[in-house]
């Protein structure tokens, strides 16, 4: 795999417009959404469930990618067609989650390190096989008191690094990760010190394990204010620190930018991202990988009837969808 058809995918990735639906919660995390809403956590429910999102009519009109669990990769849907043909009948790139969640840092209280690398080689061998043509990893940062320690930050990056090297080497372009939860009292100002240590040292990380950025994308989170911290940030307060963090850390060469949403409102996630297209232009386009902002409202809908309800629900994805892909241009109007 040359880094020419890397770098293709990933331009792919954000071409204007377009972004990624986030949908690889794991087994747990999507039992956590599903309960949330009264709805059991079993296998022909998450198949259903992915269905309604994956079959969205047009959905690749503003969609370039899915990121998928490695259970929904392998499924079909209720007529028997894989996901995988639903999403290139539609153009919509497979993209895989292949990290498998954090554990606790010895030694750090509060903080954690994202697992997975063992044997990754050869599940990303598989996961190009069955179509996938890149790949996320989430790094945890936590802020508090103490908190992020350098350690935390190194052994994060450390793991970031290998394993977009090894997606590289593969052939799947590395959608790498490093979230900033906006959990916490903190500032908007420690919001945006931690970020811009923790991509300096994401970059410094990828460099010297000879990972080409041509073909690689950042999921970056927003730089806010803390949920608990009682100060509120108006929409281009965020967006401002969050381009000047990104411009100062974040090289040119990079193909693209994709937010995550991480916990803020639909509209804000998508309020957010329009705001920094307008203050461009901006050395990368800036687009979005969102989960829970891309999903609540459907999924929602579709808890309250699962039958009735599946092509109303699609009419929120796609809207949801439509939205974000304006925004990902500066023309939302709101
Ligand atoms: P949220 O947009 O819900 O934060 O999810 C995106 C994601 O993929 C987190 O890893």
């Amino acid at each position: 795999m040359s880094i020419e058809q890397l770098a293709e995918t990933a331009r792919a990735m954000v071409a204007p417009g377009k972004g990624i639906i986030a949908i690889d919660e794991s087994t747990a995390t999507i039992g956590k959404r599903f309960e949330g809403v009264g709805i059991a956590n079993n296998e022909e429910n998450r198949r259903a469930y992915r269905e309604l999102l994956l079959t969205t009519p047009n959905l690749g009109d503003h969609i370039s990618g899915a990121i998928l669990y490695d259970e929904t990769l392998r499924q079909s849907t209720r007529a028997g067609v894989p996901f995988t043909r639903v999403m290139a009948e539609n153009g919509i790139l497979p993209g895989i989650k292949v990290d498998k969640g954090t554990q606790p840092l010895a030694g750090f209280p509060g903080e954690v390190v994202t697992e997975g690398l063992d044997g990754l080689r050869a599940r990303l061998e598989e996961y190009y096989k069955l179509g996938a043509r890149f790949a996320k990893w989430r790094a945890v940062i936590h802020i508090g008191d103490d908190t992020p320690s350098g350690t935390c930050i190194e052994a994060n990056s450390h793991a970031l690094a290998r394993y977009a090297a090894l997606c590289q080497e593969q052939g799947l372009v590395p959608m790498v990760e490093p979230e900033v939860l906006m959990d916490g009292e903190h500032d908007i100002e420690t919001s945006y010190e931690v970020h811009e240590v923790v991509l300096r040292a994401l970059f410094d990380a990828l460099y010297n394990s000879n990972v080409a950025l041509e073909g690689t994308i950042l999921k970056a989170s927003m730089v806010l204010p803390g949920k608990s911290s009682g100060e509120a940030a108006d929409v281009d307060e965020v967006a401002e620190a969050t381009l000047m963090c990104l411009k100062s850390s974040v090289p040119a060469i990079l193909p693209g930018i994709v937010f995550l949403s991480g916990g803020q409102s639909d509209e804000a996630a998508t309020a957010h991202l329009d705001a920094m297209n307008r203050l461009g232009p901006n050395p990368w386009p800036l687009s979005f990988s969102y989960g829970r902002a891309m999903q609540s409202a459907a999924l929602k809908l579709w808890s309250q009837d699962l039958v009735g309800n599946f092509a109303r629900a699609q009419q929120t994805v796609h809207a949801r969808a439509r939205d974000n892909g304006l925004a990902a241009q500066g023309k939302w109007q709101g």
